[in-house]
């Protein structure tokens, strides 16, 4: 009899009071992202709590632009803030290896998890190049874009430095996760929904290909996770031309894309909304088993659309757990 394996982005975070108490201890998240036995500790926390099959290193996308030499910093229930003077710095990079070193911390959680992971797999993680420098371009999140819309459009130049910078060491920062113990390792190219045709092309699709390529070149046996959020139609495009056992899938993906993934041997990843989540109830009963279900011809991996909501009680988390793991697959 086989098992749907589960996981849940962002599965750890403050939602869970464990995770809070030790915020609470750490004002500043990216120290506690470079805390090799904190970061451990807490990308544990929801292993622990709910024997899910995966363990997902805890960091942050932004550890990236931080790395590259610009300054980052979170502010409380504010999000990301990254300095825009230090954009230059990133630019103008040329030693990508003493960027790597900066981070080098978060490998030594790595180390540590794949000790600690038993029959766990491990899912290392970078951001999506694209959704990196909208990050770095932004300053923070944003509701518009029209910074980086405009960038892309006026500072083409500025742009395809960035880019390179961002794959050159995004690949580095993966193979150096594989080396220490990561299983599997996920791209979040959380904002591929800004683009469309020539520039969901070129921003999207050929920095994710390149990253593939090289990874599975590096290590055949990686499996790599790709989250091109909000792709809609360019869904199918991605996974014709990006190398990807998984595709992880957000609310509104094309219905043809299952039958896709079961021709070309693609694992499904997702897709339950965060909000029913947190909301529970029959609703979330519903829905949970309406997925199964509709992924029960494919393989599978159980997840979220995007990440788990700060409010969301655990208790949800439980039962929904529960509805999966009784569920069976004939
Ligand atoms: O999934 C996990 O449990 C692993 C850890 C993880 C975090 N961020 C921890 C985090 C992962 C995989 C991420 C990825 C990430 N970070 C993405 C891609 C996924 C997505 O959500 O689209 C993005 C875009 C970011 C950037 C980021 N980090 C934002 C916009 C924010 C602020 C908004 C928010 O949710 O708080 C963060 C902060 C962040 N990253 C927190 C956590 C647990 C909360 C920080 C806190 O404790 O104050």
């Amino acid at each position: 009899m086989k098992k749907v394996p589960i996981w849940f982005m962002r599965q750890a975070g403050r939602y869970l009071p464990e995770y809070r108490k030790i915020r609470l201890e750490n004002n500043v998240f990216l120290d506690l992202c470079l805390n090799p036995s904190l970061a451990a500790e807490i990308s544990l926390q929801p292993i622990e709590r709910f024997d899910l099959d995966f363990i997902i290193l805890f960091s942050d996308i932004l550890v990236i632009p931080y790395a590259l030499g610009q300054s980052v910093t979170f502010l409380k229930n504010h999000g990301p803030s990254l300095a825009l003077e230090d954009l230059d710095n990133c630019l103008y990079n040329d030693d990508i290896d003493s960027s790597i070193k900066k981070i080098s911390n978060i490998f030594k959680t790595i180390d540590i998890l794949s000790k600690k992971k038993n029959d766990k797999k491990l899912i290392g993680f970078c951001g999506g190049p694209f959704t990196v420098l909208n990050y770095m371009i932004e300053g923070g999140t944003s509701k518009s874009h029209t910074k980086i819309k405009n960038f892309i459009k006026t500072e083409k130049s500025k742009t395809e430095k960035l880019m390179k910078n961002l794959v050159e060491i995004s690949i580095e920062y993966l193979k150096k996760q594989i080396e220490m113990g990561a299983d599997y390792i996920k791209i979040f190219e959380s904002w591929a929904s800004l683009l469309d045709g020539e520039n969901y092309e070129k921003f999207i699709i050929k920095p994710n290909q390149k990253i593939s390529e090289e990874i599975k070149s590096f290590s055949k046996k990686t499996k790599i996770i790709h989250f091109p959020r909000g792709s809609k139609d360019n869904y199918e495009k991605f996974v014709n031309e990006v190398q990807c056992d998984v595709i992880s899938l957000d609310q509104d993906f094309p219905k043809q894309l299952i039958e896709t993934a079961r021709q070309r041997g693609i694992t499904l990843q997702g897709n339950l909304n965060p909000q029913d989540l947190l909301e529970g109830g029959l609703k979330l009963h519903r829905k949970v088993e309406e997925i199964l279900r509709k992924f029960e011809n494919n393989e599978h991996i159980f997840n979220l659309s995007h990440g788990v909501l700060p409010g969301t009680p655990v208790k949800n988390v439980e039962k929904t757990i529960q509805i999966i793991r009784e569920h069976e697959i004939t």
